[in-house]
């Protein structure tokens, strides 16, 4: 079986960082969105990945590279626009040949491993399956499945939905789906939708089965669900001290320095990780706080957030369920600021004061 990782896409959901990163490349505890799924696949025995790419194809190239570190052989496939998921289908055609195949969406965040369902479609094999979870559909899919497990219905995006099991972003498909994503049109946003592909299925009579997931998954295409994705990942994070960290410091908790942070005069409450190079000084982190490489966080507080690499943060306090994207400065001014706050912010960036 090979897989199929779906890594181009707008992220029009994750702006403004998705202005200047795929959103597959933001990082959770550090490590990008997309290794947590290619980890999966991974894990799963799968070998032969293709990941589709846009025009966001060299960012993720250098993070993936040939896969190799991922124990994967990565063959990149470019679409040329982000024109559906069944889309994507189409232009892997050549590269997926006739075999079965586990399609993903590299926005999709799962911490309990993929081997069972991909075990299941070998055991027990039917025409395709779709994974599912109790949550809210509205954002992604719905799925109606019959008492068989047999998926009767699928939904893009339902306004008013008829059940709470959300498609996730992990399908298994037999080359049958190769017919379905020829015989579909675009829908009214203009793509191709894998779920009209799966509606054709359906309607033919051929058999889809819905698999249930029980563990940990999130569309980290979402603000609030890559916080807690984040949450999630950090609250297994295997506390390390492995950088300077200085005898002011107090440390609680699940706590991971890396071996290249500095760390002085700061309450350091856990889980959380500091990256490589990071400084840390005069500061509180507080719980569910990944902070990247090279950020520096002076005389401020910061809990339950996103630092993004080479940010600053300093003397500010009361950062809190906050992304702060790369290279990024969140600073005091210098001098009690004559008019208010002085803000300099990206197409749809987002500020809550508090
Ligand atoms: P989506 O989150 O459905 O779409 P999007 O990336 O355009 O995001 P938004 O709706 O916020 O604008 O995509 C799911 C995954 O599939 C994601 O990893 C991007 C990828 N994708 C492609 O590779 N090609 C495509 O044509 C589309 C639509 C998505």
């Amino acid at each position: 079986m090979k897989a199929l990782v779906l890594s181009g896409g707008s992220g029009t959901r994750l702006r403004p960082l998705s202005h200047t990163m795929p959103k597959q490349l933001v990082p959770i505890a550090n490590k990008p969105v997309l290794a947590y799924g290619l980890e999966a696949i991974a894990g799963a025995g799968i070998t032969e990945v293709g990941i589709v790419v846009g025009d966001r194809i060299d960012d993720i190239r250098e993070a993936v590279g040939d896969g190799s570190r991922y124990g994967l052989r990565v063959t990149y496939l470019e679409q040329a626009a982000p024109l559906g998921l069944a889309h994507a289908v189409v232009i892997a055609r050549e590269f997926l040949g006739d075999d079965d195949f586990l399609m993903y969406l590299g926005d999709n965040v799962v911490l309990d491993g993929i081997d069972e369902l991909v075990a299941r479609f070998r055991a027990d094999p039917c025409d395709a399956q779709v994974t599912v979870h109790p949550a809210d559909p509205r954002e992604g899919g719905l799925a109606v499945l019959d008492a068989d497990g047999r998926v009767t219905a699928v939904e893009e995006k339902p306004k008013n939905p008829v059940g709470n099991l959300a498609l996730m972003g992990i399908y298994v498909f037999t080359p049958l789906v190769h017919q379905a994503v020829r015989a579909i049109r675009p829908s009214a946003r203009g793509e191709l939708e894998i779920t009209d592909a799966i509606g054709w299925l359906i309607e033919q009579g051929h058999h889809v089965r819905g698999h249930h997931y029980r563990g940990f998954w999130r569309d980290a295409g979402l603000i609030d669900s890559l916080l807690e994705c984040n949450q999630a990942v950090l609250d297994h994070v295997g506390p390390r001290i492995l950088g300077k960290v200085d005898d002011e410091t107090e440390v609680i908790g699940r706590v991971f320095v890396d071996e290249r942070a500095t760390v002085t005069r700061s309450r350091l409450v856990g889980p959380l990780v500091i990256g490589p190079e990071a400084i840390v000084d005069g500061s509180y982190v507080g719980p569910y706080t990944s902070v990247g490489e090279q950020c520096v966080i002076e005389d401020s507080s910061v809990e339950f957030s996103i630092v993004m690499d080479r940010a600053l943060i300093r003397e500010v306090r009361g950062v809190h369920g906050s992304l702060i994207g790369r290279a990024t400065s969140v600073r005091a001014a210098a001098e009690p600021a004559r008019g208010g706050h002085r803000l300099v912010l990206g197409e749809n960036s987002q500020v809550l004061m508090a």
